[in-house]
């Protein structure tokens, strides 16, 4: 299950070798990660023309942080509600094209690369037709919203030889470089085990104080297009803006929050696959308003090969985003200030309990042969946590960064989470959604690549 390899980027040999003074007891801080947005300039010819397709709430972060990277010009936007047209073209600082429908945008031949960041069941019609049209697409997570989407975007991508990437910045944050790095190298033994969890405790957080911007209506928003392949329903501001809590359009806490710390440690574990079987069980206890679907308080284990993965995902209290590795030969945290390593080497340093049954004198007898016997092997003392910190808080790699350099070297291996990763990723999501509404175990059939339940 663990990858030992871990030469595969220049820039996690840089971040390990990088790991220098010890400025405390076992406090280790790492210098901070080398990124692609750290170009000052680009040469002309490396030069990027994007359109933007959905310009909501994550679009439009995703758009003011792509063009502040060097060589990246949005010359056009799409949204179906028109009010984004207008944010579009204020966050660019200039007039664009803008558009309500997409098509223009992959028509258009001046323009390189698509970033999506439509909500979730526009995800793969979006990748597909870009990469028929010959462009380069930055998708937001979870990448698919149903199973079968995944394997047509792998394919389209690589029919295309296009340049892929699920926008989880997970993938390339420093803690899961950092500890695939410290797993890969054998400091905490064999992964067994992974405990992940996240909580939020706010309507804001479950998404339910989301209100409709005033005076939307079907005249400013193309409302049919906005439900894509779901059913037809009559205009409905609440799901425009709450989307992530209905089943025809969102994948829930699953694929909106839990998404996040899959991605994380399935780089840093180094899992290539689904898993094969999931169980979850959770309800919706807090935000029932509108019709919701999907749970407020979510749990999976999943099995993959070798390894159990545990998550605890919930709206009804809030957390610290936390992840445990455990491993044969320690335990390994990440948690609010960085990475805690506790090794643990296995070993017996006193007799331990079973000989307090025993009377007296056979007691002291067999524990003095004991340490007689022992003392002199074991290690003078038991070893000690090591903690890794970024003296950034909070800073990777610049994955959006990471996109357009591939794009510009046509190389997409250097890209963490590709179409296949994000498809691993976006599969556990759909099988812990599908376990907790079959109220059964989901079982993944690699062959038919579909989620089998009871
Ligand atoms: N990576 C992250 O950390 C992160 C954070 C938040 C959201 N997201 C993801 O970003 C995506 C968008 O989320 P959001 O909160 O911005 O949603 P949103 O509802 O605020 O915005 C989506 C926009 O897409 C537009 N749209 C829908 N279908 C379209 C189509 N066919 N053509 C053009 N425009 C279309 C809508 O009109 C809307 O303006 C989701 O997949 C979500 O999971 C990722």
């Amino acid at each position: 299950m663990v990858n030992n390899s871990v030469s595969r980027r220049d820039f996690m040999r840089r971040a390990s070798k990088s790991a220098g003074a010890s400025l405390a007891a076992k406090t280790i801080f790492l210098d901070p990660l080398s990124s692609y947005a750290q170009k000052a300039s680009v040469a002309a010819s490396d030069r990027l023309r994007m359109g933007m397709i959905g310009v909501g709430e994550q679009g439009a972060g995703v758009l003011r942080r792509a063009i502040a990277h060097p060589g990246i010009e949005c010359v056009a936007a799409c949204d179906l509600w028109d009010g984004r047209h207008t944010l579009a073209q204020e966050i660019v600082g200039k007039p664009i094209k803008c558009t309500r429908h997409y098509q223009e945008l992959l028509d258009d031949k001046s323009i390189d690369i698509i970033i999506n960041a439509t909500p979730d069941h526009w995800h793969s019609k979006i990748v597909v037709d870009s990469c028929n049209a010959g462009k380069d697409i930055y998708s937001e997570k979870p990448m698919t919203h149903q199973v079968s989407e995944g394997f047509a975007m792998i394919a389209a991508a690589e029919k295309n030889k296009r340049i892929v990437e699920i926008g989880s910045g997970a993938a390339d944050s420093w803690t899961s470089i950092k500890a695939r790095e410290l797993i890969a190298s054998g400091a905490i033994g064999d992964v067994r085990t992974i405990e992940v969890s996240t909580g939020r405790n706010t309507p804001n957080g479950a998404w339910e104080s989301w209100m409709p911007p005033p005076g939307l209506s079907p005249d400013n928003l193309d409302w049919n297009t906005w439900l894509g392949n779901a059913p037809k329903i009559p205009f409905d501001p609440i799901r425009f803006v709450r989307w992530r809590g209905y089943r025809a359009y969102g994948t829930g806490v699953a694929g909106d929050l839990m998404v996040h710390l899959l991605t994380a440690l399935i780089h840093s574990a180094g899992i290539k696959e689904p898993p094969f079987r999931a169980h979850s069980t959770g309800g919706l206890y807090v935000f029932k308003d509108h019709g919701r679907e999907y749970p407020d308080v979510h749990h999976v284990i999943y099995d993959y090969p070798g390894l159990q993965v545990i998550v605890k995902l919930m709206l009804t209290c809030e957390t610290h985003e936390s992840a445990k590795y455990y491993g044969t030969r320690g335990l390994l945290e990440i948690g609010g200030d960085g990475i805690t390593i506790t090794p643990q080497d296995g070993k017996d340093y006193d007799p331990g309990w079973y000989q307090q049954g025993y009377p007296r004198a056979m007691r002291e007898a067999y524990e003095k042969q004991w340490h007689l016997d022992r003392d002199a092997e074991l290690p003078k003392k038991k070893p000690e946590p090591v903690v890794y910190r970024n003296p950034e808080s909070g800073q990777g790699l610049d994955h959006l960064g990471i996109f357009f350099e591939a794009v510009r070297t046509r190389n997409p291996k250097i890209i963490t989470e590709d179409a296949v990763f994000g498809n691993n990723a976006a599969i556990a999501c759909h099988m812990a959604n599908a376990s907790y509404f079959s109220k059964s175990v989901a079982v993944w059939d690699a062959k038919a690549k579909k989620i089998r339940t009871a």
